[in-house]
């Protein structure tokens, strides 16, 4: 099934997945990440293709090659402009470009991208097909089970069926419907109840499709028994963003039975130089400390002094003129929290 060796690869590398997170999983974010974990495979926010093709927005790709395996998520439902907009993805060097068919927000519904697709199996899959005629990186979805009222043991087969069709060999499922109208992005993260009993039959029903499950997983343990039960894959958010030492440290070690990753103090100290190059490079964004230190509040998560270390950071790190030196001295604060 799998002979190309990037792909065999990323199938490795998606036994354990960062969930791509507006706002969240920028490249600060994932290079952080990566220091933690050498293996888990990482995805971006979402890039819509509109922006990409219509709007130049190239810079929306850039990202540091030390964060591979790295995933470029697109939105969009336009498979001409998909496709322009994963050739721009591999030329830049993603080796995945995963389609969003999943994320329920109105800007996103007006634009007819996420999870409203899973209503348009068929055009879905022109626009798998599409992607993966344009360029040679693998083309990957992550979907629902459903949508509002409908029948997911029905949607949900017939929905991999097509994409199956058009090529797409991986797939990460978030076990829950999306509700279109009256919840909020937000609020469906955790309404309607995960139905992982689904996810899994489809593993029975496509046995040669790679599939990840997403949803509610919130430790490394918890992981290991959904990948335990036959699934080839799980994909964090939440427990990720916010307790990265807790799973990606301990990640390498848990999943792939290689060496535990470095402590949380290690990984601050080695954030140091990506965080000055950062600040001296005006074309990086403005260069301000706080984009990056917003990724690090949870590392110290569960830890003695871990509220000192957020607060010292959260109040200071937005100042203006603030360096380095106020992760030192969140350092001293949580120590003397600690203490
Ligand atoms: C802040 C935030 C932003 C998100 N943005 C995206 C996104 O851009 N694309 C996407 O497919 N899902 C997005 N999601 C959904 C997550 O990828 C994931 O499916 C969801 O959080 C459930 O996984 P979890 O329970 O492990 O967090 C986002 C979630 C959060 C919390």
């Amino acid at each position: 099934m799998v002979n190309n060796p990037m792909k065999t690869n990323l199938y490795t590398a998606s036994r354990l997945s960062v969930a791509p997170m507006m706002d969240w999983t920028d490249r600060h974010c994932r290079y952080l990440h990566r220091l933690l974990s050498k293996r888990a495979l990482l995805y971006t926010e979402m890039v819509t293709s509109p922006a990409l093709v219509r709007g130049q927005a190239r810079h929306l790709l850039r990202f540091d090659p030390v964060e591979q395996p790295v995933a470029l998520q697109l939105g969009g439902s336009d498979p001409a402009e998909l496709a322009r907009a994963a050739e721009m993805g591999a030329d830049e060097g993603y080796p995945e470009i995963n389609l969003n068919v999943g994320c329920p927000s109105d800007r996103v519904q007006s634009g007819c991208f996420g999870a409203v697709l899973m209503e348009q199996p068929a055009l879905v899959a022109a626009c798998c097909a599409a992607m993966i005629r344009a360029q040679p990186s693998e083309v990957t979805v992550k979907c629902r089970i459903g949508v509002d009222d409908q029948d997911s043991e029905i949607v949900l087969p017939e929905f991999l069926a097509q994409i199956v069709g058009a090529g797409v060999t991986r797939v990460t499922i978030h076990a829950r419907k999306a509700w279109l109208k009256g919840l909020s992005p937000k609020e469906n993260r955790d309404i309607p109840p995960l139905d992982y009993d689904l996810v899994l039959r489809m593993k029975g029903l496509f046995p040669n499709l790679h599939i990840s499950i997403n949803g509610g997983v919130g430790s490394l343990e918890h992981a290991k028994e959904l990948l335990d039960l036959g699934l080839d894959g799980v994909m964090i958010g939440r427990a990720a963003y916010h307790n990265p030492a807790d799973i990606l440290q301990r990640a390498d070690a848990v999943i792939w039975g290689d060496d535990l990753g470095p402590d949380p103090l290690d990984v601050v100290l080695q954030m140091r130089s990506y965080i000055e190059a950062h600040m001296s490079d005006e074309t990086r964004s403005g260069g301000k400390l706080a984009h990056v230190t917003k990724h690090m509040m949870g590392l110290f998560a569960g830890q003695p002094g871990s509220r000192q270390w957020r607060r010292y950071l959260s109040e200071n790190a937005y100042r203006s003129g603030a360096g380095w030196s106020v992760v030192e001295d969140a350092l001293a604060a949580m120590e003397q929290a600690a203490a």
